[in-house]
């Protein structure tokens, strides 16, 4: 098992990134700072998160060469349309405090407005050519929102970034990436508790995966990561806490059995934790990108 994966488009990619999803902008620096010195060298954040000038503050600080660490944001919504997401893409490099974006991915389709969101992948496609960002990609896109967009563009997108866990594996959308080239990273990695509605028990509680932590000497934690490492997965998990940042990235020093990962895929429950996917309009989020 090897912590890089490689994109289509033969770019390297450390497979566990810290997600920063939820991480206040005054915390954002030193969770960042944190994952850097534990070994990490991918963050995923996105113009929706408010915090991306922690994420470039912290590499900065951080002493590493820019290039070694792998930059990943998202492109949100209400700056979808062609001549727009140029412009995220300047917005966001600027607080970031970068030339050059690893991973420049679209956050969401808008199923409603969908031209505006070939218009923004279009955008991704130029900035792709002119060298500003690295790969491009998606999120939240499910086979039909996929079909759409490889008819109508080229670059056939390097990554789609779903909520998969234990609870919610989404085997078809999986398989569709895997059938397009498009690697599958998952967001919520380890049970995006933090989504759950109602009544819902968390992944970190539940019996067979915490059976399977207690055989290994792993935490519960490490089992969804590992579980979704060996499905070839990238997982972005999210934490604040140093012990938890450090926790969440000891994942490559065991294997899970075969009929581990099958009793794990067992668990999904086909019910989403986060938003439907083909339910977002631009009225569902309240939320536009300021200039800086
Ligand atoms: N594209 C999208 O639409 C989308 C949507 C959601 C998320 N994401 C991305 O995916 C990332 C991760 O998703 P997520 O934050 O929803 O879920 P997650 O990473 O599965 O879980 C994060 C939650 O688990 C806690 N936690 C972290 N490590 C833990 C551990 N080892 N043991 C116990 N609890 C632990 C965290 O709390 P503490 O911080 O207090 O440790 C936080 O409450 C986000 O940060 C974001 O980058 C993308």
């Amino acid at each position: 098992m090897t912590d890089t994966l490689e994109l289509n488009n033969g770019i390297t990619m450390p497979a566990i990134g810290l997600g920063v999803y939820q991480t206040p902008p005054d915390e954002t620096v030193e969770a960042v700072a944190s994952a850097l010195r534990t070994g990490y060298r991918h963050v995923d954040t996105a113009a929706a998160y408010s915090n991306e000038r922690g994420v470039g503050e912290a590499i900065r600080r951080s002493g590493l060469d820019r290039s070694e660490v792998f930059i990943e944001t998202k492109v949100w919504i209400s700056d979808y349309g062609y001549d727009e997401t140029l412009h995220a893409f300047e917005k966001s490099a600027g607080k970031l405090g970068v030339d050059t974006i690893d991973l420049l991915i679209l956050h969401q389709p808008v199923p409603a407005r969908f031209d505006a969101t070939v218009q923004a992948y279009r955008a991704l496609e130029t900035l792709l050519a002119d060298g500003r960002v690295r790969a491009i990609g998606v999120s939240n896109f499910m086979p039909d929102h996929l079909d759409s967009l490889l008819a109508q563009t080229s670059v056939v997108p390097a990554v789609n970034q779903i909520e998969v866990h234990p609870y919610f594996s989404q085997p078809e959308a999986r398989a569709a990436n895997a059938a397009n080239g498009i690697l599958t990273q998952a967001w919520s990695p380890i049970g995006g508790i933090t989504f759950y509605r109602g009544e819902r028990a968390s992944t970190l509680d539940d019996d067979v995966i915490g059976g399977i932590a207690v055989n290994h000497g792993k935490t519960p934690a490490q089992i969804m990561l590992r579980w979704q490492l060996q499905h070839g997965h990238s997982a972005i998990p999210k934490s604040v806490r140093a012990e938890r940042i450090a926790e969440n990235f000891d994942v490559f020093d065991f294997e899970l059995a075969g009929a581990e990962l099958e009793a794990i895929d067992r668990l999904d429950t086909g019910v989403r934790g986060g938003p439907d996917p083909t339910a977002i309009t631009t009225d569902t989020f309240r939320l536009t990108i300021p200039e800086a």
